[in-house]
């Protein structure tokens, strides 16, 4: 191991333990890692989560009304993005077919002054409210000495937290989607969007598929290979690019702010202000999304802010540095 290796590990290992404490996190960011990764089995230069995806470049194109919003200035021109579509966990075999599974969109949305990262996904809620609630969800469902994962613990854990069941009943009770411009994500969290007055607003975030929700039927679902995604997104951005409208929901007095396995009451139902149109036009070399991390956490501009009082916003920083750290090593 050279110096610089050690020199690197051993800041990440502060930073991490400076993160969990002045944050007051209740899990140490490199324990949650390393246990998303154990689950899939360890397998070497791979992301935490997200591990199977496929890299893209495009463009956003804000709304004349976005600006009276924020004040960032990707929300004032067209700006270059590039993006990464993925199946959630460290295993990069999974099947395109799981259900209970999201499908992630993280995005980078380029300026000269700095980028506006968001790292979304296909349920409206998380599976944790707490970094060590994340830390116990993942270990109970350790595969054992048989390779399974003890199934009276997982249902002992989630009678004990049911907040934790709320995702994958979410994904359960919708069809597996065909594609992944054929599906909505949601930011989770809640964003405050400050617009050049000061004016501040907190929302929630949400690219809405302009193809509509896509979901296959339970015998097309059967007839697909392990792996479609990728050559059905080929085979659409060839007829040109597929589009999501950003979205921003509006907060209400009284509505969570610190729990993303909650939804605001009403949430879909709400009148919601369209913040721009993301072009999805081009498969991009995985190498290009593989070399950085997309960190929503720090690559925010003035003008939008993710939650100071949800324990599961600012702990992604140092957890995805972890990820990149080991994902880069292994390579
Ligand atoms: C305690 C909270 C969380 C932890 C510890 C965590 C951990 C991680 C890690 C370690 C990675 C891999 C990063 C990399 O190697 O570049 C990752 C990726 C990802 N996470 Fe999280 N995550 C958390 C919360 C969330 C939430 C709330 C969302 C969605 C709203 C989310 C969505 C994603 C997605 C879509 C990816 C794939 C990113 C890519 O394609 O590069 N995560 N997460």
């Amino acid at each position: 191991m050279s110096s610089i290796t050690i020199g690197r590990s051993a800041l990440l290992a502060f930073s991490c333990l400076l993160a969990t404490s002045a944050l007051g996190q209740d899990a140490d960011p490199q324990a949650i890692v390393d246990a998303q990764f154990a689950l899939a089995g360890n397998q070497k230069g791979v992301r935490a989560s997200g591990a199977k995806g496929i890299c893209v470049t495009g463009t956003f194109t804000p709304t004349a009304e976005a600006p009276s919003l924020s004040k960032a200035p990707h929300f004032a021109k067209t700006v270059p993005v590039t993006a990464r579509f993925s199946m959630g966990g460290s295993n990069a075999k999974i099947s395109d077919k799981v259900k209970p599974v999201t499908r992630g969109f993280a995005m980078r949305m380029t300026d000269p002054s700095g980028d506006l990262v968001l790292v979304i996904i296909s349920a409206p809620v998380f599976s944790t409210k707490t970094p060590k609630q994340l830390l116990d969800f993942a270990t109970v469902r350790m595969p054992g000495p048989d390779g399974k994962p003890d199934a009276d613990k997982i249902k002992a854990f989630s009678a004990a937290n049911p907040e934790t069941t709320k995702q994958a009943a979410w994904l359960n009770a919708r069809p597996v989607p065909a594609s992944f411009a054929g599906v909505d994500y949601w930011g989770v969290h809640a964003y405050t969007l400050t617009n050049a007055k000061n004016e501040a607003k907190v929302v929630k975030l949400k690219t809405v598929a302009t193809a509509g929700q896509l979901g296959l039927t339970d015998d097309e679902l059967k007839a697909k290979p392990d792996s479609f995604y990728a050559d059905e997104l080929k085979e659409r951005l060839a007829k040109g690019p597929a589009s999501f409208d950003l979205v921003a929901i509006p907060g209400e007095a009284g509505d969570p702010t610190t729990d993303a396995t909650a939804m605001w009451p009403n949430e879909e139902s709400r009148k919601s202000v369209k913040l721009g149109t993301l072009a999805i036009a081009a498969i991009e070399p995985n190498a290009t999304c593989d070399a950085a991390t997309f960190d929503p956490v720090v690559d925010l501009p003035d003008g939008i802010a993710g939650p100071t009082d949800d324990p599961m916003f600012a702990i992604r920083s140092p957890a995805y540095a972890v990820s990149l750290s080991r994902r880069s090593a292994q390579q």
